[in-house]
């Protein structure tokens, strides 16, 4: 099996948001990094906007001034994707578009080593269509960081049908080495994080849309009653409401048209509207200066139902990931808790509270409303019925 050690050469394509991120975590641990991407602007873009990050840390006191210029000499801007020659990983992070990223594998395959492993950084695309362009697909992976990749601590890892094991092994050693907590997951469409999360924001709009509470009170509850560290409404509107519809109707298509991953139209509606959310300066909320934010209303009584509702809503969607064996409890809780903050794993919180009254709260919702988008998991009704725990 290949090892990697920080002489190993790493590359990125794609010098956006991700790839400019992920290209700081591997040169802050020693590699030396090629990043590539198509335009020169980006390029330069990028060069400046890790200058300005590994300097701010240096002001912060985080890294010295010394180590914040060896970080950056060690990292080479070039839009000649040759340049990957001699690197042990490339990670590609280009735009979210399955011809575009096969196109990308199957030059990889030709200017890389043969012992190179390919990574894909891909939200929501398959990993294995992405592998089948390559003629060794077993050396492609998906190595999905979040954003912003210097700071957040989850990378899931994800082997695509034909993945050979010592390739995850060696891939995901390498991303626990740079300081990250990684997670295995199954090639299915959203992986752990962007599965799982889904009833965060489909469910509390959901209880917008029906007028049981507006933005700031679902926002509150979920902070105040929950602990979650930003509300649903608040949080769409800092990821973007374009960005949010997109994940939830790729997850949505993917699935089969799924109803539980079911799109909506009020944030269709805001995506119409151009209300994209903080940078677009108004979203669910109104960002211009001066504007006042919204009062919740402040009922502990329904902020509870609407706390528990939401909640029993996100363990169900953990607790069928487990059942269709997407990741391991441990990983599942890990990916939430690290990938998106949430107060405390979904599996754990369902055994704090009795597995038994989660399924209580499901069934009463798809009797009251009759939609199969509030059937409860197979696992968790045949967990509570034998009295069990996800965690001994
Ligand atoms: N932004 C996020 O929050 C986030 C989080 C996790 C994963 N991702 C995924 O990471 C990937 C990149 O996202 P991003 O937000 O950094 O995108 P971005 O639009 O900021 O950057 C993409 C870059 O890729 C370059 N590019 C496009 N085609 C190329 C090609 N053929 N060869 C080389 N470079 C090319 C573009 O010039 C651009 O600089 C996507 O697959 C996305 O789904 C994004």
């Amino acid at each position: 099996m290949q090892l990697f050690d920080k002489t190993t050469p790493i590359a990125v394509i794609g010098a956006g948001a991700m790839g400019s991120g992920i290209a700081q975590v591997a040169a802050a641990h020693g590699h030396r990094v090629v990043v590539v991407d198509t335009q020169s602007a980006a390029l330069e873009n990028a060069r400046k906007n890790l200058e300005k990050a590994l300097n701010r840390l240096a002001e912060k006191g985080s890294i010295s001034p010394e180590n914040a210029a060896e970080i950056l000499q060690r990292i080479r801007f070039t839009t000649e994707k040759s340049a990957c020659a001699g690197c042990g990983l490339a990670i590609e992070a280009i735009i979210e578009n399955l011809s575009a990223k096969q196109a990308v594998f199957r030059e990889l395959e030709t200017l890389a080593g043969e012992d190179c492993i390919l990574a894909s950084n891909t939200s929501s695309l398959s990993i294995t269509a992405i592998a089948a362009a390559c003629r060794k697909p077993e050396r492609v992976l998906g190595a999905h960081f979040f954003n912003p990749a210097p700071l957040m601590p989850l990378v899931e890892i994800i082997p695509g049908i034909a993945t050979a094991n010592s390739v995850v092994e060696t891939s995901r050693r390498l991303v626990d080495a740079w300081g990250k907590t990684t997670v295995l997951a199954k090639d299915t469409p959203g992986f752990i994080v962007n599965r799982v999360a889904r009833p965060f924001y489909g469910e509390a709009i959901r209880i917008f849309e029906e007028g049981i509470a507006d933005a700031a009170t679902i926002d509150w509850a979920m902070k105040e009653i929950g602990g979650f560290r930003m509300g649903p409404f608040e949080l769409m509107d800092l990821i973007g409401n374009d960005v949010n519809y997109a994940v939830t109707a790729a997850v949505w298509e993917a699935f089969f048209y799924d109803p539980r991953y079911k799109p909506s139209f009020t944030q269709k509606r805001l995506v119409e509207a151009g209300r994209l959310g903080r940078k677009s300066g108004k979203g669910y909320y109104d960002y211009a200066p001066g504007a006042l934010p919204p009062e919740p209303v402040k009922s502990r009584e329904s902020g509870e139902e609407i706390f528990f509702r939401i909640l029993a809503m996100l363990i169900n969607e953990a607790a069928e990931a487990v059942f269709w064996q997407i990741a391991s409890v441990e990983d599942i809780d890990l990916a939430m808790t690290k990938g998106v903050n949430y107060p405390k794993g979904l599996l754990l919180w369902a055994d704090e509270i009795g597995l038994d009254k989660v399924l209580e709260k499901m069934r009463r919702l798809q009797d009251e409303y009759g939609e199969d988008r509030y059937r409860p998991g197979m696992l968790l009704k045949r967990m509570a019925r034998e009295g069990r725990r996800f965690y001994q």
